[in-house]
């Protein structure tokens, strides 16, 4: 048995599902996951095995057999599916058992629901249907940053114990780096909490832009690029239910113009694929993507390790919040301030795109 195999959630009921929003792409986690090793995973309060074939496919069961329950995340990967650490059955993606081993003849109950996956510029993503088995009606999100010669990523995941939306609301409020993120991408709280802020919504998607010219540049900024004393900072955040991008960075004052687009300068992509593990808990997939200087060609590893560094710092922040709201009777009066604005309306989406599919 592999060590991945001990189960870490209750085993879920059907009537929990509707927590969250059905019929939606979430991550499931990057490529590099999936190697000779079958990996169990909750989502969505269902539990979940993940594997590849020998033929590149990736392939997602729940994680049961249909014998005696051993999760399938406990057994092997083989060429054509994953095999039951118990007694030996071996499926295929489809959850078509293919092989009892001692007996020749298979039932047609043998087999295990299946989930549909896409596998995409690095990211694993899972399909969880409205009905059991239910096909996507819509293709995988892209994220091209990855595949962009112009960048070099990184990746990190978190399990995090706190629900899926604080963390949304936390991406969606960059104000709060003076105060958390002193030590990298942080600067001056006054400016931050000050900074201009735009929120506007295109269908589901809510976009958060924040601009700061004439910023003091973070550690993180200085260690990557030649910044001199001040720069022109944006921050960029789309959210979508099944992950936020964040694209943030600064020019030299009087270089470029800060609304272009096609500014230079340092560029950092995160990508942040925040997944409900269950009401309470929830995975936090995430890649940082950033641009190099020419006199800096080695920039990305220390981009990475202080992207690494700033999440922790959210993550002790976020569980700590969520261990006090459930202190004080879980459902708190909360007041709102103008840092909401983006984080109120992702809830608003999130709200009406549960009650769609409920
Ligand atoms: S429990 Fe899986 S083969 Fe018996
Ligand atoms: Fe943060």
């Amino acid at each position: 048995m592999t060590a991945e195999c001990i189960p870490i959630q209750p085993v879920a009921s059907e009537a929990r599902k509707a927590s969250f929003p059905l019929d939606q792409w979430y991550m499931a986690g990057f490529s590099t996951d999936l190697t000779d090793k079958p990996v169990g995973r909750t989502f969505l309060n269902q539990r979940v095995v993940m594997f590849r074939t020998a033929d590149g496919q990736v392939a997602a069961l729940e994680d049961r057999c249909c014998h005696r329950s051993l999760p399938l995340s406990c057994g092997t990967v083989e060429a054509q599916g994953v095999r039951c650490g118990y007694h030996g059955m071996l499926y295929a993606p489809t959850g078509q058992c293919l092989e009892i081993p001692g007996q020749e003849r298979i039932p047609a109950k043998a087999r295990v629901r299946a989930y549909h996956m896409a596998e995409k510029n690095h990211i694993l993503w899972i399909w969880m249907p409205r009905e059991a088995g239910g096909a996507p009606s819509r293709e995988a999100p892209a994220y091209p940053w990855h595949d962009d010669p112009r960048y070099t990523f990184g990746t990190g995941a978190y399990h995090y114990k706190a629900p899926w939306q604080l963390i949304h609301d936390n991406l969606l409020d960059l104000s709060h780096l003076g105060y958390v993120h002193l030590q990298t991408i942080g600067g001056d709280a006054r400016l931050h909490m000050n900074a201009g802020m735009k929120v506007t919504q295109e269908g589901d998607t809510v976009k958060v832009v924040r601009q700061m010219p004439g910023s003091r540049p973070p550690p993180t900024y200085k260690a990557a690029w030649p910044f001199g004393e001040t720069c022109d900072r944006w921050q960029e955040i789309e959210f979508d239910l099944s992950h936020l991008r964040i694209w943030t960075g600064a020019i030299e004052p009087g270089t470029d113009s800060i609304d272009d687009p096609q500014r230079g300068g340092f560029h950092m992509r995160g990508l942040h694929g925040i997944t409900p593990e269950t009401e309470e808990t929830c995975h936090y997939f995430w890649s940082m993507s950033s641009t190099r200087h020419p006199d800096k060609p080695d920039n990305s590893a220390a981009v990475i390790q202080q992207t690494a560094f700033t999440f922790d710092e959210d993550r002790v922040v976020i569980e700590e919040q969520y261990r006090n709201m459930k202190a004080f009777g879980g459902k708190p009066e909360w007041i709102d301030i103008h840092v909401d604005a983006g984080g109120n309306r992702a809830r608003r989406v999130v709200q009406r795109l549960m009650a769609e599919t409920a």
